[in-house]
């Protein structure tokens, strides 16, 4: 990257987030993805697919993500000119694996369902994130059901007594299946509700950085 170009990224402070749950399949590969675009539209981002699964590689190898997906053993040379970064995780943390995951990044992402399931999970690792200081992460309802289902609110309220919970949250759209399936971020694909998942991600983004 050019001397002048870095210059410029170098006002804006670096940010390391990093998406993690105690469950899979509560949408942190798709997070992890739409906030590096959301970050990369400030300025240049890179994700480390950290899933041995490697999810967010095989989403960018078959279509087109607006920034680069490496694995760990490529991050060093990134986090060298690159101010953001957004870290992908696997599925099944422990204890320990949480600690390290907060002390290796500003903030840490939690997603959650709003299902019984995901849930109980999450309460079940109160005690584990209560270990953190609030301020090194922040829970993310997501995959919310439309109305008149009443599973996100009802979610929020039970969450929101014990544990930081993000403002913004996204809702249930196929159109995140359709992204990951063509390899681009939700903004780009022909889906008439689309919009709905950018917006919702754009919210996310903007509460984390604010
Ligand atoms: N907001 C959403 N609306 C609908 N489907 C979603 C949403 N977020 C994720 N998904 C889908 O749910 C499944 C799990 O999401 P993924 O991001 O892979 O979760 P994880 O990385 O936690 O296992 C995928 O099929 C994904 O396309
Ligand atoms: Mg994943």
């Amino acid at each position: 990257m050019p001397l002048v170009q870095r210059l410029k990224y170098q006002k804006e402070p670096n940010m390391i987030i990093t998406v993690a749950s105690f469950k899979g399949g509560v949408s942190k590969t798709t997070t992890a993805v739409h906030l590096a675009a959301y970050l990369q539209e400030r300025s240049p981002t890179f994700l480390i697919d950290g899933d041995p699964n490697r999810s967010a590689t095989g989403w960018a190898r078959r279509g087109e993500l607006p920034f680069k997906v490496v694995d760990e053993r490529q991050a060093a040379r990134y986090a060298r000119d690159y101010p953001h970064c957004v870290i992908d995780t696997e599925a099944r943390l422990d204890t320990e694996d949480l600690k390290a995951l907060a002390d290796g990044c500003d903030l840490l992402v939690i997603p959650t369902t709003p299902d019984a399931l995901a849930l109980d999970a999450l309460m079940l690792t109160v005690k584990v994130l209560e270990t953190l200081s609030a301020s090194q992460y922040r829970v993310l309802l997501s995959i919310i059901p439309p109305r008149p289902s009443r599973d996100g609110d009802e979610a929020r309220t039970t969450l929101e007594s014990g544990l930081p919970l993000l403002n913004s949250s996204v809702r249930r759209l196929v159109a995140f299946q359709k992204a990951a399936l063509a390899g681009v971020p939700v903004y780009s694909v022909n889906d008439p509700r689309a919009h709905f998942g950018w917006e919702d991600y754009l919210q996310v983004g903007r509460e984390i950085l604010r």
